[in-house]
């Protein structure tokens, strides 16, 4: 196994360790997992294309790593743990033997149906134990996941289908989610009316059972090509450098984009980070509330706690359903000890009472992590003495889709916490804070753009079919630093407080949303002329949407057309990217060269609008007093 520290003296040897010399440090981490060949060079990097690669030449096959080399100390030992959406449906759990099995059998069935290294596979299923056993199975042959979270709409989902030219798509037939019914099958069918040409083979998982259309050919019950598979699959030996998976994820521009990890640097790193944030031990129950369809599952539900052999929960439902104790009754069943989900949750729970935690017994509970947006001080504290008792410290873990793991975050109960920061980088991660004029600023109790100086095993190596997306997001923005698109502050101890997104990618319930991608939806409606999307203070979400909307007509029935426009949202994006807040508004402020002045907007949606800086410079000025005057808050 990795290292796992021990002391805040042991965290500032390893840390210093890691940056003095990198690839011994990489290299001693990499060396306790199970290599078909060892690499040969531990790095070779250069941000300015930009060229990442990590242990070279080495081969492997990651599943080996989750699940093989587990089978002998702990095959009975339980891997998955799941819990229904209804709470009165028994549990279910995998042993690392069983797991190996289903797995083995899935990826035969997925070998069966065409499926080899370097093919894409999308899944577009709820959270269910067979979402992570596919996601594995895909791994075990080679070819690459492309998970997308089942609360995107069929346009959504035909555009990240198309984006990487999948052959397979994988789903269930319905969903359950809290007191919904969610036609999956359906929606997939939608998606692929919508011209994904690439689709050779559905792959239909009977979760609640329900008619579904069929097409023959083309759809196939998950059962009949599994269950009779044989339980043993060699595993596809890959590169270090070959891809594992595509993420879709949001940026200031443009549709989302397909963020590419590979296999090796993602392997060391999620066991590494995983170990050392949650201080999991032998015997632990851990339990992650984030969806697979977001990076916090594929690191911190599957990858990481399998790699280190521990016991990962997944939960079908949601925190609210049959009430608001939902979580709170799980982890006393199951006696969970490392528990991680997001600040929305949160401060979602927080305005229940605490009733519904204290009627719960949490003494189990060691951790408590949170990830996905900035936590509020009132959150923290919350989440700190109410669940926590005082007694589980709070890692407040700061990362990124595109940074594969955990990036700045305490380690639990080695270093230190402080409200509302996530506190000190994790060893071999370099962060940096630099000024408007891409100046590194050295000294502390400063605030700056976050970057990062120096590769880490698990960053992403491009955007999928377009490298040079890649460059100019991340590494364009401040010459050989990868720009996180966050303003962060470091305090006199040199500890990070992250501020939030300082691009235009908002952050609503802890989703990730361009507010271009929003605004393009909004413009599909035939009535609507122009709009601007921006996020404004929320109390449950962080952040909510805020559309200012021009049409072409006047409108006389505002909460017709509001209804008509979240529609259009909801069906080109999906129901968490419907706007909060709609505003009509005459015009926009715009600059002489054109540009839609979303500072002046933002500050309006947030509901200052005392100082909105020199105006007289705008092609429009007169617009933003009839802003102003109709604002929403
Ligand atoms: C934000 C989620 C403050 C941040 C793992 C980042 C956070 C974006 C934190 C990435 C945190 C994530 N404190 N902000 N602990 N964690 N963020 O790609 O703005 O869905 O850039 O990855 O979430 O979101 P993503």
């Amino acid at each position: 196994m990795t290292l796992q520290i021990k002391s805040f003296e042991e965290y500032k040897a390893a840390y210093e360790r890691s940056v003095q010399d990198p690839e011994g440090f990489w290299a001693e981490q990499a060396s306790s997992f199970y290599w078909k060949e060892k690499w040969d060079t531990t790095l070779e990097w250069e941000f300015k294309s930009p060229s990442v690669k990590w242990f070279l030449n080495g081969k492997f096959n990651i599943t080996e790593n989750c699940l093989d080399r587990h089978l002998e100390s702990r095959g009975d030992q339980v891997a998955i743990l799941w819990e229904a959406n209804d709470p009165n449906a028994p549990a279910k759990s995998y042993t690392y033997k069983q797991l190996y099995i289903e797995v083995c059998k899935v990826a035969n069935a997925l070998k069966a149906n065409g499926i080899g290294k370097g093919d894409r596979v999308c899944f577009y299923m709820p959270m269910v134990p067979e979402l992570a056993i596919a996601v594995l199975a895909c791994a075990r042959i080679g070819a690459v996941h492309s998970v997308v979270f089942a609360g995107f709409s069929a346009t959504a989902l035909a555009d990240r289908i198309k984006d990487a030219t999948c052959k397979m798509v994988i789903c269930s037939d319905y969903n359950n989610r809290g007191a919904k019914n969610i036609p999956v099958k359906a929606i997939v069918d939608d998606a692929l009316s919508q011209g994904c040409d690439s689709i050779e083979t559905v792959l239909v998982h009977r979760n609640t059972g329900g008619d579904v259309n069929w097409q023959e050919n083309i759809d196939k019950w998950w059962h009949e090509e599994v269950d009779g598979q044989n339980p043993y699959c060699p595993a596809e030996v890959m590169d270090s450098e070959d891809m594992l998976f595509i993420l879709y994820t949001s940026g200031s521009t443009g549709k989302p984009k397909g963020v590419v990890h590979t296999c090796g640097g993602y392997m060391i790193y999620t066991c590494f980070s995983f170990r050392n944030v949650f201080q999991y031990q032998e015997g632990d129950v851990y339990w992650c509330t984030a969806d697979i369809g977001w990076i916090t599952g594929h690191s911190y539900i599957v990858y990481g706690p399998l790699l280190a052999g521990a016991t990962t929960m997944m939960f079908e439902g949601i925190p609210t359903y049959p009430d608001a104790g939902r979580f709170w009754e799980i982890c006393e069943k199951h006696k969970v000890n490392q528990f991680y989900t997001a600040p929305t949750a949160i401060r979602a729970l927080m305005a229940h009472g605490n009733e519904y935690v204290n009627k719960y017994d949490l003494s189990s509970i060691k951790v408590l992590g949170t990830v996905g947006e900035p936590i509020n001080a009132e959150a923290w504290h919350w989440y700190n003495e109410v669940v926590g008792k005082g007694n589980a410290p709070i890692v407040d873990t700061w990362w990124q889709t595109e940074t594969g793991g955990i990036m700045i975050t305490s380690l639990a109960g080695v270093t230190p916490t402080k409200p509302t920061y996530a506190t000190l980088p994790m060893p071999g991660i370099q962060p940096c804070l630099v000024d408007g004029d891409g100046n590194e600023i050295t000294e502390n109790d400063v605030e700056g753009y976050l970057c990062v100086k120096f590769p880490w095993p698990s960053m992403l190596r491009t955007t999928y079919g377009d490298h040079e997306r890649c460059r100019q997001t991340y590494f364009s923005s401040f010459t050989d630093k990868y720009f996180t698109g966050d303003g962060a502050r470091r305090d006199e101890n040199g500890m990070y407080r992250i501020i939030g997104r300082v691009d235009d990618v908002i952050n609503v319930s802890g989703h990730r949303m361009g507010t271009a991608e929003v605004e393009n939806a909004i413009n599909q409606h035939p009535g609507v002329v122009e709009s601007a999307v921006v996020g404004y203070p929320h109390d449950i979400k962080g952040q909510g949407i805020y559309a200012y909307i021009i049409t072409a007509d006047e409108v006389n029935d505002e909460d017709g057309f509001t209804k008509e426009i979240r529609d259009v949202v909801t069906r080109e994006i999906g129901p968490i990217a419907k706007p909060d807040l709609i505003q009509y508004v005459p015009g926009l402020p715009k600059t002489r060269s054109g540009k839609i002045m979303r500072r002046i907007l933002r500050k309006i949606a947030s509901g200052d609008t005392s100082n909105l800086g020199d105006v007289s410079t705008l092609l429009n000025p007169d617009v933003v007093e009839s802003i102003k005057e109709g604002a929403k808050v």
